[in-house]
């Protein structure tokens, strides 16, 4: 009798009827299939997406069908090509893009984005300001060259990054007001670390996270990743950039591709 259930049982797992419960709906993930898709996150992470699995599916599902380009890892050890460059580029013009200099240009996909933000700063009495945005591998070539020439090799790597290593490259980027330490006590940057997030805005170098990304702290770079992003970077990644993008390299065509149709 005890025999005949096993058999039974044995039976149905090579059928499929008895297979290992899932871990959200949406997904192909059992728990042990999950486990090595988080296993590589920094241990309070882990923990925290180890307790609620469900709800980190869930919350990451919008980030693998929107556009590649919003997270793609770009870091001193991951750079791209030199031909690089975003075929939407349009130039930001005053009076709605109040920018600080000519020339400067951004991809045209997210432009409603940056509008919206502004916008937002204007209602608010602030007068948030563009100081960069998109620069060519050429461009970033030159300016590290400069900076090496001016400050040390060892000082321009950390505040600057080599050509094909700059997130400025990717169109998506914008230098806001001074580009100065001290924007970080003004109005507008204190508004910009508040609110930035909520029209899909990141910042790209925190305060005190050298080790992590590899440059001091830039309160004005901010880099457009989606709302979406922003969200799960803030809830999920301990609000790190580096980390959610990290991740997302590795993982992102896993959960991808475990991701039902
Ligand atoms: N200042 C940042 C790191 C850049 O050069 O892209
Ligand atoms: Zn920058």
């Amino acid at each position: 009798m005890h025999r005949a259930l096993i058999v039974v049982l044995l039976g149905a797992q090579v059928l499929g009827l008895w297979a290992a419960p899932l871990v959200d709906p949406s997904y192909r993930f059992t728990a042990e299939t999950f486990a090595p898709v988080i296993a590589a996150l920094p241990e309070p992470l882990r923990a925290a997406v180890q307790a609620d699995p469900q709800g980190f599916l869930r919350d990451y599902k919008p980030l693998l069908t929107q556009s590649a380009d919003l997270l793609v890892l770009v870091d001193k050890k991951n750079e791209l090509p030199s031909d690089y460059e975003p075929d939407d580029l349009v130039s930001l013009r005053a009076p709605v893009f109040p920018a600080n200099h000519g020339g400067l240009k951004f991809r045209k996909a997210y432009l409603k984005s940056l509008s919206a933000l502004l916008d937002a700063a204007k209602k608010e009495g602030l007068k948030v300001t563009l100081s960069s945005s998109y620069r060519s591998w050429a461009y970033q070539k030159d300016l590290f060259q400069r900076y090496a020439a001016k400050d040390g090799l060892a000082t321009a790597e950390r505040y600057s990054a080599r050509p094909g290593r700059s997130q400025h490259q990717l169109g998506t980027v914008i230098d806001f007001g001074s580009v100065t330490p001290e924007f970080a006590d003004t109005p507008e940057g204190q508004w910009l670390a508040a609110h930035a997030g909520a029209f899909g805005f990141s910042l790209s170098y925190p305060d005190g996270k050298e080790d992590l990304t590899g440059y001091v702290y830039e309160p004005w770079h901010f880099r457009y990743i989606g709302v979406q992003s922003c969200a799960v970077q803030k809830k999920w990644f301990g609000d790190m950039q580096q980390w959610l993008t990290e991740f997302h390299s590795s993982q992102g065509p896993v959960l991808k591709a475990a991701l039902k149709k």
